[in-house]
Order: C-alpha cells, then structure tokens, then sequence
C-alpha cells in the first residue's frame, strides 16, 4: 500500500513559517495585505477563495476582497486592478479564475503589476520561472514540487509525467521538475498511449480535471503519484483525478483529495504574499 503524503500537515508547517514572518515584519511597522478578486458565482471559485480569505486572516495578512457581480465589464475590473496596482497597502493581488466568459483573462493577468502578482501568471513571471530566475512560484505546482520533495526522493534523473498542459499547472509544473533535473514528458487530451506513458513515471501528476481517470493499470509500481484533480464523483462525493482507492494499492506514495495539493496551493499562496511585501518594501 502507498504512503499518504499529508498535504495538510505540510502545508501547516508552510504556514507557521509565514505566519513568523509576517510577526517579524509587523514588528517593523509592515503590515502585509492581499486583494482578492472574484467575479461571479463560480461556486468552485467561491469555495476556494474563502480559504484564501480564511488562511490570510490566520497567518496576520489583510485581506480585502473585491466579489464584482457576472455582468462586470473588462474595462471596470481592468480599473480596479489598476487602483490595486497603486494601493501601496496591497502587495498581492489575485483574481480568480476562471472568469466570465465576456472578459479577456489574458489581458486581465497582465495588467496586474508583476511585483504584485502573486500567482505568477503574468508573461514576465512565467518568463522568469522558464529561466529559473524567478520571485514567485506558481501556487499548485510549486505546492506540489513541496509533497514530492517530502517523500525524500531525488527527482534527479526520475521519469516524470505530467498529465494535463495548462497555464496554471501542467506547463509551470514539468519546468519545476526540469529544474529538478527529472525527465519529463507532458501528456494531454490528444496523447495517443496515455497507459504506456503514465506507466513509465517515476513521478506522476495528474491535472486534467477528470474524475478518476487516472486508473491502477497506467501506475508503475512504486511511483509517486501526485493528484491535482477536484472533482465530484458520480455519488457526488470530492475525488481527484486519480482513482484513489486502486492506485493506492500499487504507487509507493499518493497524495490524497481533499488534503493533498488544495491546501499546498494555499499555502504557498502566503508564502508569496509576504515575498511580494517583502520585495516592494525593499524598493521603497
Ligand atoms: N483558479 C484555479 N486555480 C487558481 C489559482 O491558483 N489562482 C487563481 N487566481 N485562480 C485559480
């Protein structure tokens, strides 16, 4: 059977650092505040950015949120991060995707200040993460490079797959493991022999946002198996992309839905924050 990696209990330890640091800023007069941005009733996106909200207040960060209803056009969000770009108070700033399909998410992300951007999805940053030169880390692929350090296996050298090529997660995370020297392979909707592939992973990441696709047979024995998916199975019940149940009797360590990645990804969230505070002040 595979060993559960905690994500919950790695993302607490993530969190008491940040909260130290955040202490230790206050203590010099510098208070540190993330924006959070909704627009819509995206019940996923509510969900996720109340824990945002409810991590910020635990760890000492203001958080403000801006919840715009559906209707908001591109140009009255774009204003309302360019006001947040010029809030000195505000040091990060996060709008969650996805966004009502009337506004341009390209455009939106890079009109937030790259110092502000603490989901690294801004050109200059993503720019930056390709060259290993970075401030932030994206959130979820930077969470999940943290489960898989934990189990105490050297990426170096490892087959890695990941399943799943977006913006947010599939392509920052196979440069993550690059940068850990792993060999990587990216599988996505139009891969051919996705068993064959997934099966010769050392290391497996499933972002596809498909319920359990990821099945026992396409799982090396042993591979560590890192699941990003949130899904509703059809009982309705949370699951991730991976089948769970299966796959943990042949993977050597398996991240499980919910408290694996989610709470990683909020985690590292806050790690950014106190980052982004940390650089603007230095600049002052
Ligand atoms: N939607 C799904 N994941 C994320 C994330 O990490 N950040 C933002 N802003 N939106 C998301």
């Amino acid at each position: 059977m595979a060993k559960i990696i905690d994500g919950k209990k790695i993302s607490d330890d993530i969190k008491e650092t940040v909260k130290q640091e955040v202490l230790a800023l206050n203590s010099k007069g510098i208070l540190v505040g993330l924006a959070v941005v909704i627009v819509g009733d995206n019940q996923a996106s509510r969900v996720y950015v109340n824990s945002k909200k409810k991590a910020c207040e635990t760890l000492g960060i203001h958080s403000t949120e801006y919840a715009l209803k559906a209707e908001t056009s591109q140009a009255e969000l774009l204003e309302l991060v360019d006001e947040l770009n010029n809030n000195p108070d505000i040091n990060g700033i996060l709008v969650q995707l996805p966004l009502p399909s009337h506004i341009d998410e390209k455009k939106i992300i890079e009109s937030i200040s790259p110092i502000k951007d603490v989901d690294a999805f801004h050109a200059a940053n993503v720019g930056k993460i390709m060259i290993g030169d970075y401030d932030f880390l994206p959130c979820t692929p930077a969470g999940c490079m943290e489960l898989i350090r934990s189990t105490g296996v050297n990426i170096s050298g490892k087959t890695c797959v990941v399943v799943g090529r977006s913006n947010i997660v599939g392509k920052p995370m196979a440069m993550l493991l690059l940068h850990e020297s792993g060999t990587v392979t990216i599988c996505h909707s139009r891969t051919t022999n996705l068993t064959e592939m997934c099966k010769t992973a050392d290391i497996l990441v499933a972002a596809v946002g498909k319920a359990k696709i990821i099945t026992a047979e396409m799982v090396k024995e042993g591979a560590i198996v890192i699941d990003v998916g949130m899904n509703r199975d059809e009982n309705g019940k949370l699951c991730g992309d991976v089948d769970f149940d299966e796959v943990s009797k042949v993977a050597g360590y398996i991240t499980p839905v919910p408290g694996g990645v989610g709470p990683m990804t909020i985690a590292t969230l806050m790690k950014n924050t106190v980052i982004a505070a940390k650089m603007q002040e230095s600049m002052k």
